[in-house]
């Protein structure tokens, strides 16, 4: 009963911020995102009688009583009530990029977590099941059981039936189409998208304005992405990250997960972008900027983060596979 998936990351072009519901992981607005190419979560599972409690080990340390453990014992139990099983695991995980920092850690890890646990259980699921059973652990890891671009569908049922990830293009359907994530701090970040899309939707007087106008951001970078009309894609996700920040900064009490390298980058990108490279920033839960380019300008690009002070790494992607078992094991 032990089984390895691999899963990468995703990164959303329209954010899913904020849940209908808390427990099925609802979100309260569809979402489209791109499969990260490289970023990865690496996952053995395996259940035997001889685990008296799940035990967790993650980069190579075992996991303590935390909320990143609750999340993963939590999920688990989703998987075991599915497959109708009470065996308990030992799970062994390794992120190839800083995990927790608004990098979406969370999303390539339950997304390998439940490709591997399903596995290891002898559950067949299609993808759509499988999308589903992953937006129970964290609503954006249902996005990267596919690959290339891919949107999550809203839905409207109470159960939750009618909420997954589909794709919308395979990863070879835009080949320079390209990600650069300008790393300003690799410290976990203090407050979780869990309590910052509770507080978004809770207390920001702007959270309303958010879904009068997502809809449109939903149509434009979908068709932007079938067409590949760069300008489309780039434009509208930009727009869609400043409002999903600005509902934040509106919270109460106000949510700010930028840098001063955070700002000074998408000053620059503004900059760039009036002197005719054309590239486009998109921020997360975190201080991370995610620049979103063509692979023509990537040199340029690279050349002037670097003098950007408080760039501490980049990291480079283009849209990647789906989540898929493998035999390698990690123990
Ligand atoms: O699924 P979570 O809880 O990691 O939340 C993801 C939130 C954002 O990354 C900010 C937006 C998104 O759609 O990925």
């Amino acid at each position: 009963m032990k089984a390895s998936a691999v899963a990468n990351s995703n990164i959303a072009l329209v954010k899913y911020w904020g849940k209908r519901d808390e427990r099925l992981i609802l979100p309260q607005n569809g979402s489209i995102s791109m499969t990260t190419e490289g970023m990865s979560t690496h996952t053995t599972v395996e259940f035997d009688s001889r685990y008296r409690r799940d035990v967790i080990i993650l980069n190579g340390k075992e996991l303590e009583e935390s909320e990143t453990k609750e999340e993963i014992v939590r999920q688990m139990g989703n998987i075991r009530n599915h497959a109708g099983s009470k065996e308990r695991a030992k799970v062994m995980s390794f992120n190839n990029f800083p995990t927790g920092a608004g990098l979406a850690s969370s999303a390539s890890g339950i997304a390998a977590l439940t490709a591997a646990a399903c596995e290891a259980l002898g559950l067949r699921l299609n993808g759509k099941e499988l999308s589903i059973l992953a937006r129970l652990g964290s609503g954006s890891a249902c996005r990267s059981i596919y690959g290339g671009f891919v949107e999550w569908l809203r839905g409207s049922r109470e159960d939750g039936k009618d909420s997954y990830a589909k794709q919308l293009a395979a990863e070879t359907h835009w080949p320079d189409f390209r990600m650069v994530v300008a790393v300003t701090s690799k410290r976990e970040k203090k407050v979780r998208s869990r309590m910052g899309m509770k507080a978004s939707v809770e207390t920001s007087a702007f959270y309303k304005g958010w879904l009068d106008s997502v809809e449109e951001d939903l149509d434009s970078v979908r068709k932007g992405i079938l067409k590949k009309d760069f300008r489309e894609v780039g434009e509208t996700a930009e727009h869609n990250c400043l409002k999903m920040h600005s509902i934040m900064l509106a919270a109460k009490p106000s949510i700010l997960y930028w840098l001063p390298s955070t700002v000074e980058i998408m000053r620059n990108v503004h900059e760039w972008r009036e002197n005719g490279l054309e590239c486009y920033f998109t921020i997360d839960a975190g201080p991370q900027v995610k620049l979103i380019c063509l692979e023509k300008d990537i040199p340029a690009i690279q050349e002037r983060l670097k003098s950007i002070k408080g760039v501490e790494d980049m990291i480079f992607t283009k849209p990647g596979q789906g989540a898929g078992v493998t035999e390698d094991h990690l123990f």
